[in-house]
């Protein structure tokens, strides 16, 4: 019997199972209910002398052990084989698709804008977000205790003080324009994308930041006849022939006269069938910014104007409140 044991212990230890078939035949002979050999040894217990029977019938469990944990090692062995030779070897079929990203819908329409414009022959200027008093009001003709500077509901970071006259994220892209002229004389003919901050209340139309693209074009001769045909075309390029807008007279202490664009949002829920949405100021630049910048302005006539991208983003795609856009829920923005 010990010999039975021994030589089938030898016999485990040799074993090497490769195949489906090796592994069944291995199964058979040591474990099968009927006449496996382990299960003959575990048949035998009951007819071993008392005094080893327990220690002959601990060997055999011991045997049984092994060899089962050697067909459960050989079972998991040769079925992850056969996964892996199930993969297709047509190395020709398309790939599965990975999802990319695309711009976000500001960024689009604020490309689409900019390649308006320099199909009409401006270029693309910059200036920073934290801004000056000065630039952002003083030089832009806004008299110290205007309303206007309340009226753009400023975010100041620092308030104005002995060492300066105030530090702001820039209400609007027109402090630009000073940066612009005090650099470059005329003949201008800028645009400046940018993103501006205002401490106003939130509504679907309105946002605490927002981005404009703002322009100007200084030169001799240059008249607001120019500035409604360019902003006739800008119009029509980027909604569309059959866009309907007004020109609104406005006033901005930087222009004189000053115009507002509205642009008719078709809204069949609407009890008018739609409203206006105004989409930029404009006009023509006031003398007296011209005057202390030292640039002539007998000689020199311009027209400027500022535009919200995201209103002009939120007519194009019919897109009802201007928050859509800054919560960065990708079932929103995915669908552009
Ligand atoms: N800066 C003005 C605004 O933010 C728009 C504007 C720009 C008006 C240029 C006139 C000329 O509302």
């Amino acid at each position: 019997m010990v010999d039975q044991l021994e030589k089938i212990k030898g016999e485990l230890e040799q074993a090497n199972i490769l195949t489906g078939e090796e592994l069944e035949e291995f199964r058979i002979r040591y474990l099968s209910k009927k006449q496996g050999r382990i299960t003959e040894l575990l048949k035998l217990i009951p007819t071993i002398e008392p005094a080893d029977r327990k220690a002959f019938g601990q060997q055999v469990n011991v045997l049984k052990t092994i060899a089962e944990g050697m067909v459960g090692e050989a079972r998991t062995r040769l079925e992850s084989t056969q996964r892996s030779s199930d993969v297709p070897s047509d190395l020709t079929l398309p790939g599965s698709a990975f999802d990319t990203g695309t711009l976000h819908v500001i960024t689009e329409t604020r490309n689409e804008i900019v390649n308006i414009f320099e199909r009409y022959g401006f270029t693309v200027a910059d200036g920073p977000e934290l801004e000056d008093d000065w630039h952002n009001f003083t030089a832009l003709n806004f008299p110290p205790e205007h309303p206007a500077r309340d009226m753009q509901d400023t975010v100041f970071i620092e308030p104005p003080g002995d060492q300066h006259d105030g530090i702001l994220m820039r209400t609007h892209t027109s402090p630009v324009q000073v940066r612009v002229l005090k650099e470059q004389k005329p003949p201008v003919r800028v645009i400046v994308p940018g993103r501006v901050y205002r401490n106003e209340s939130i509504s679907y139309k309105s946002y605490c930041l927002f981005h404009q693209v703002e322009g100007l074009y200084l030169d001799e001769g240059v008249s607001m006849a120019d500035l409604k045909h360019l902003l006739h075309m800008f119009s029509r390029t980027i909604f569309g022939d059959d866009v309907v807008m007004r020109f609104r007279p406005s006033f901005f202490p930087f222009t004189e006269p000053s115009a507002e664009v509205d642009i008719w949002w078709k809204d069949d829920s609407h009890p008018e069938g739609g409203r206006w949405l105004e989409i930029l100021g404009s006009g023509m630049v006031d003398p007296n910014v011209l005057d202390a910048l030292d640039i002539d302005s007998e000689k020199y006539t311009g027209y400027a104007f500022g535009m919200g991208i995201e209103r002009i983003a939120m007519l194009k795609h019919g897109i009802p409140d201007i928050r859509l856009l800054y919560e960065n829920d990708l079932r929103f923005l995915s669908q552009f």
